[in-house]
């Protein structure tokens, strides 16, 4: 049986993190210069129900029955034999690679869930629809962080620009005009759990001021929603700079993260703002696509480990420039 491999794309959030978590909207779009991969492939001398996984960008080699019940990995693989009524799999190998920066901002937990559950579905013979693939990357997702809005899990199993509001059906955006951001990163890792609990705790402190924070920037993501679909991309740099100043005043910027969202303005960029749990990871910026590569330049010498030229349009997005 030749071996079975599906992949999934990173993600950005253009506006809304973390207020998401609490209701209001968020819009996020896929970054396809990234992607998790996962390979089934048969060991025909294997025993019925012997599944190796392997990860090697984090060092894990181990059977599915010694990882634990709340292993990620394990869990993406489980509850899609659950889903498809598979109680065992061939002798296989699940093997996982992905060059999504981790704990980065850019969706690698739920890139690597929704590309394992592809893959492990087809290798069993079934074809599972978007909507459980999403789900199931949520279960996992739920093993990250214990409060996660759904956000990641639903652009990278759709792979669109997206309009999200927790517990409601998906809203794919239409663009009539695409636009290009850079995106650069502080080559921190910053696990978004940590993020999100600061937040919470902050929120459970001074609840009046958060929601309040959270309302601004439910009206920023709203006013970028009828910008983006009016095909006005060009006033999507200032609301980025707005929803940056309330993501600073929720506690989740960084000094890294100041002076790259400073190099992409002071290069010529529209507007910027971090990306993502925060406090590390990305940031992105809006940038006429004459200024991409000033603006990229600019934060490499600011510190950016990494910088990515990317279009946001629909259905996809096209690579324009990796550096
Ligand atoms: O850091 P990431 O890429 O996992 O993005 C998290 C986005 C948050 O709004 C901070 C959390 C969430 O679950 O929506």
């Amino acid at each position: 049986m030749p071996a079975i491999s599906a992949t999934a794309p990173g993600k950005t959030i253009l506006f809304g993190e973390h207020a998401v978590v609490y209701g209001r909207p968020a819009i996020a779009a896929p970054v396809s210069q990234v992607r998790a991969r996962a390979i089934v492939s048969a060991d025909p001398r294997g025993m019925s129900g012997a599944v190796l996984v392997q990860a090697p960008d984090v060092g894990l080699e181990a059977y599915l029955d010694e990882l634990a019940e709340n292993h990620p990995l394990g869990q993406a693989i489980r509850g899609t034999l659950a889903a498809l009524g598979v109680k065992r799999l061939p002798a296989c190998t699940v093997r996982v690679n992905s060059t999504i920066p981790v704990a980065a901002g850019l969706g690698s937990g739920a890139a690597v869930s929704v590309a394992i559950i592809r893959a492990v579905a087809n290798f069993a013979g079934g074809a599972l629809p978007d909507e459980t693939i999403s789900a199931l990357a949520y279960q996992v997702d739920l093993l990250y962080h214990g409060t996660p809005s759904g956000i990641d899990n639903t652009v990278i199993t759709y792979a669109r620009p997206v309009y999200f509001v927790r517990g409601q059906p998906i809203q794919m955006l239409k663009l009539p005009e695409p636009f290009t951001i850079v995106i650069g990163d502080t080559g921190v890792q910053s696990p978004t759990s940590a993020a999100v609990g600061d937040v919470h705790s902050a929120w459970q402190a001074d609840t009046g001021r958060f929601e309040q924070l959270f309302d601004e920037v439910g009206r920023i993501a709203w006013a970028a929603r009828l910008a983006i679909e009016a095909g006005r991309p060009q006033e999507l740099g200032e609301l980025m700079d707005e929803n940056h100043a309330l993501l600073y005043d929720m506690g989740v910027s960084s000094p890294e993260l100041e002076q790259l969202v400073w190099a992409a303005r002071v290069a010529g960029a529209q507007g910027a703002k971090l990306c993502g749990g925060g406090r590390g990871g990305n940031m992105i910026a809006l940038v006429d696509v004459t200024q991409a590569q000033a603006v990229a330049q600019n934060l490499a010498q600011n510190g950016a480990v990494r910088t990515i030229i990317t279009t946001i349009q629909s259905p996809d997005d096209s690579i324009v420039w990796r550096g």
